[in-house]
C-alpha cells in the first residue's frame, strides 16, 4: 500500500491525495520504448500478455461507466466528491491501456478476449447493477436520491444495493491479482518497463479506490449487520471462481507463471478485503 494511504482516510482526504498524485497523463508515458520487448516475445507469451491487457482495458471502461450511476445515487456529499476523482481515474486507466494498444500491442479486438466468466463479472454484472441503481433512483421520491445532501441519514436508494461489493471484488481482488501477474511476468524479467510504469501508477490510484470502497462497505455492514451473510456468501462464491478464472490466463502460459502461487496471491487479496470490511 502506498505510504500516503497508511491509516484511515476520510473521503475528502482521499480526494486531496487524488488531486496531488492522481494527475498523471497516460499519453506522456513513452510506451513505444517497449516495442523491442514485444517483438522478442513468442506467440504464447504475446497471447498471455494480450489477454491480461484486454481484460484490464474492458474492465476499466466498464467500471468508469458504472461508477457514474453510483456517484449520482450516493447520499453522502463527501463521497460524491471522491467518486468524481475515481471516475476520472478509471477513464484515465482505460486511456492508458488504449494508448498502449495503439503504440505497442497493435489493433486488437479487446472485446473478443472477454470469455464468459470475465464478461459476467466485468461487463454484464456491472451494467445490471448500474441499471438497478438507475431504476431505484427513478422509483425514489420526486425529490431525488439525496435531496438533503445526505444530512438526514435517511436510507438512500442504494443503501442495500450490492454494487459496492461487486466493485470491491473487481478492484480489490481481480485487478489486484492482475497487477501481480504483470509484476511476475515482466517485473521479474526487467522487461516492458513503460507498461510497468503505467501499471504502477494505475495501482496507486486503485489503492485510493479500494480504501474508499472498503471503508464504505465496512460502515454499511456495521450499520446493517443483516447484510453480512450475503456479502460473506458473495466473497465465498468469488473464491470458488478463482481457479476457473486463472485457467483462462494459464491456457497459454507463455511466461511460465506458477499457477498455484498466483491463485494463492489472489486468495490473499480476497482475505485482506474480507478483513477490511469486518467479515473476519
Ligand atoms: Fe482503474
Ligand atoms: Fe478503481
Amino acid at each position: 500500500m502506498p505510504a500516503d494511504l497508511v491509516g484511515p482516510k476520510t473521503p475528502l482526504e482521499l480526494y486531496r491525495i487524488a488531486k496531488k498524485t492522481g494527475m498523471w497523463d497516460p499519453e506522456s508515458i513513452p510506451v513505444a520504448e517497449d516495442l523491442s520487448d514485444w517483438q522478442r516475445l513468442n506467440a504464447d507469451q504475446r497471447e498471455q500478455l494480450l489477454r491480461i491487457c484486454a481484460l484490464f482495458y474492458e474492465g476499466e471502461v466498464s467500471v468508469a461507466d458504472t461508477l457514474a450511476w453510483w456517484l449520482i445515487a450516493m447520499p453522502e456529499a463527501d463521497r460524491r466528491v471522491f467518486l468524481a476523482t475515481q471516475i476520472f481515474e478509471e477513464v484515465k486507466h482505460a486511456d492508458f491501456f488504449a494508448h498502449y494498444f495503439r503504440h505497442v500491442l497493435g489493433d486488437v479486438d479487446t472485446r473478443s478476449y472477454l470469455n464468459p466468466l470475465y464478461r459476467a463479472v466485468l461487463v454484464d454484472g456491472l451494467r445490471a447493477h448500474g441499471e438497478d441503481i438507475g431504476r431505484a433512483i427513478l422509483a425514489a421520491n420526486g425529490s431525488g436520491p439525496h435531496a438533503d445532501g445526505g444530512k438526514s441519514g435517511a436510507p438512500s436508494p442504494i443503501s442495500n444495493h450490492d454494487l459496492d461489493r461487486a466493485l470491491g471484488i473487481i478492484e480489490g481482488t481481480l485487478a489486484a491479482s492482475g497487477y501481480d501477474y504483470f509484476e511476475e511476468m515482466l517485473g521479474t524479467r526487467g522487461i516492458f518497463q513503460r507498461l510497468l510504469e503505467g501499471i504502477r501508477l494505475v495501482r496507486a490510484d486503485e489503492g485510493r479506490h479500494i480504501v474508499h470502497g472498503m471503508d464504505y462497505l465496512r460502515r454499511k455492514l456495521t450499520a446493517h449487520p443483516e447484510y453480512k451473510e450475503l456479502v460473506a456468501e458473495l466473497f465465498y462464491e468469488e473464491s470458488m471462481k478463482s481457479n476457473a478464472r486463472a485457467e483462462y490466463i494459464f491456457e497459454r502460459n507463455g511466461f511460465g507463471l506458477d499457477r498455484e502461487r498466483m491463485i494463492a496471491l489472489s486468495m490473499e487479496h480476497l482475505a485482506q478485503r474480507s478483513h477490511e470490511i469486518g467479515l473476519t
